[in-house]
Parts: structure tokens; sequence; C-alpha cells
């Protein structure tokens, strides 16, 4: 089969990437552009802003995309293109670039779902793995339980309630003044810190999540008790969500007897929540977890999600549209 060169574009939140993969798995460039300096300062992503960066950034984070890969813009065969979930502003910069890279190009444009583009960073990082299997993906935006049936079929099989694993990280940082994004500073912090402050776990039937409630816990905690020892605090946070994490997991396992699970997104960076995953190989599961420069936004997994739509015939127009809450199933 002739060789297909996918060129991704990400700009659904903070990071303005362009990649090129090549057969969806082999990555020839992979630029980011991060725009967290600029939102630190709010303490949080000013979508506006993200906006505006986005513009002036993506024609310069594509060219040394293409000059990395050794390539020419002609030599690309498709384009794919974060179309959501995300920011609408955000997402409408690259989109509308991928767009018009289609259009002057006479290239296919292929919508690609960012949810799907975390869960394809294992593509890359493994090459021998196929669904199915059970992807446990947790961002700043999502947390599900997806049963990935193939490259272009999941049925998400648990969702959060209420706040996404990575906002409750974030939040609680920025409560007890470690700034953001909050999930990599909470994770060092805790590497220092003992699990001794016992934290309330929601409950909910099925596999679903709901992590507003810790969230709030810690917030009231530290209000009461502003000198609680942060490192502790934190080493106790993330054992209580892993904890909550954990039992839903185990449950889907059980429920489908799949015993393939892939890490995606974000929060599956975090060294506690991965060293806590790799225990499970002990009761035979197999666990799958990006490389880490691979778990958050980028656009390799955009061109290697991109790619097997494209396999799979799935191809847009240019009439495409943004999606801010573009669902997997
Ligand atoms: O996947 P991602 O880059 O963006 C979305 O698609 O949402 O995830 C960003 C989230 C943020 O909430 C960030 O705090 C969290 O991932 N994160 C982490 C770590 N690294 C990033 N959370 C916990 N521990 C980490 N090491």
């Amino acid at each position: 089969m002739k060789d297909i060169y996918t060129l991704g574009i990400e700009s659904s939140c903070d990071e303005t990437a362009v990649s090129i993969v090549k057969n969806g798995r082999e990555v020839l460039s992979n630029v980011i552009n991060t725009q967290i300096p600029i939102h630190t300062l709010y303490g949080g992503v000013v979508p506006e802003l993200a906006s505006r960066n986005h513009i002036d950034n993506i024609s310069a984070v594509t060219k040394m995309a293409v000059k990395e890969a050794n390539m020419e813009l002609k030599d690309i065969d498709v384009i794919a293109c974060t179309y959501g979930p995300g920011l609408v502003g955000a997402l409408l910069v690259g989109l509308s670039y991928g767009k018009a890279l289609s259009y002057a190009l006479n290239k296919p444009l292929v919508g690609t779902n960012h949810i799907e583009g975390h869960i394809a960073a294992n593509y890359i990082t493994y090459k021998e793995l196929e669904p199915p299997f059970l992807c446990v993906m947790m961002s700043g935006g999502n947390t599900q339980i997806v049963h990935v049936k193939s490259y272009t079929e999941f049925e998400v099989l648990g969702r959060t309630k209420d706040d996404a694993i990575g906002e409750a990280f974030d939040k609680v940082a920025r409560v007890i003044g470690l700034g953001y994004p909050g999930g990599p500073k909470i994770d060092k912090m805790a590497q220092n810190g003992i699990s001794n402050i016992e934290l309330p776990k929601t409950h909910i039937d099925g596999l679903d999540f709901s992590f507003s409630g810790i969230k709030t816990a810690i917030i009231n905690l530290h209000h009461k008790n502003p000198d609680v020892n942060k490192e502790n605090l934190c080493a106790s946070f993330e054992k209580a969500i892993t904890e909550m994490l954990m039992e839903k997991v185990k449950m889907a396992i059980d429920k489908t007897n799949i015993k393939k699970i892939v890490l995606a997104g974000g929060v599956s960076a975090n060294s506690y929540i991965r060293k806590e995953f790799e225990k499970l190989e002990e009761d035979g599961i197999k666990i799958y977890m990006p490389d880490l420069k691979l778990c958050t936004d980028n656009a390799a997994m955009i061109a290697s999600a991109g790619y097997y739509n494209y396999l799979a015939g799935k191809v847009d127009d240019l009439s495409l549209n943004a999606i801010p809450n573009l669902k997997l199933d």
C-alpha cells in the first residue's frame, strides 16, 4: 500500500500544534506552541486570548512542522483537523486553516474528534496496539471509560457527571495557591507528601464518576485551615481521586471482560495514577499509557486519529463547522 502522510492540526484549547505522521503511527514532526505562560497570568485559559494567539502562531507552526519533516506541503496526502470538543473560537482557527490548506492543495479534509486523538496517541507509542480495548480517558475537559470497538467506533460506558478529573486537579491547585495548570504541580508536590488526610469519596451507581465533591472538600478544608501541609494535601487528594477512578475501571473490566486498558488525556501523565494502573498488571491486565509528551494536547495524535478516519472513508467537505461539545459516540 502507498504510504500516507497526514498533516494534523490541533487548536482546541491553549496549544497551537501541527504534526506530520506517516501511516498513522510514525511521527515525522510534532510542533507545539503552548500558550501556558500567557494564561498563567489569569489562573486559567482565557478563550479570547487563546483564539488570538492561535491566529498569530498557526502559520509559523505549520511551516516549522513541514520543514522538520523534511517535506513540502504538496507531499501531504490528508489534512486532519480537530473540530471539537473545545473552545469554539480556538477550534475555528485551526479548522479554518485546515480547510484553506485542503482547498489550496486539493487534499482531503478529515474533521477529527479531539478525544479520538487522545486515544490515538497510544497507537504512536505502541506500534502493535489495535482495538478492541477499554480506554480510560482523563483530561481537562473529559473523564470517561470508553469501549474502543474499532479505530472509528466507540461506546462510552461511563462518564463524569460534573467536573472532569483534570478540572478537579486544576481547581484544587488554584485554591491552594499552586497556579495553572495545576495537574503537574500537584503531581510534583504529592511526591514529597504523605496521604494522611481522610477525604470523602463520592460513590454513584454504574460506571459514572463525580469529582466535584472531593474538590469542594479540599477547598473547604483549605479555607478552614490554610496552614494545612500542602504536600500531604496533594498526596491525599491524588490517592482519593485515584481510588475513585480505579473502582470504576475494575467494574468496567468485570462487566466487559476486556483485559486491555489504555490510558489517555493529560491526567494520564500523572505519576501516581500511572503507578497505580501498573499494579493491575499483577492481575493479568495489560496496561498501555502514552509517552509523556503525547499525553497532553498535540497534533500527532490528531494526525493518527485522522488517518484511521480517512482509511474508513470519513472525509469532510468545506462546510464542516466547529462543534464545542462534540461527543465520542
Ligand atoms: O489532555 P489535556 O492536555 O487537555 C485537554 O484535552 O483537556 O489535559 C490537560 C489537563 C489539565 O487539567 C492538566 O492539569 C492535566 O491535564 N495534567 C495533569 C498532569 N499533567 C497534565 N494532571 C495530573 N498530573 C499530571 N502530571
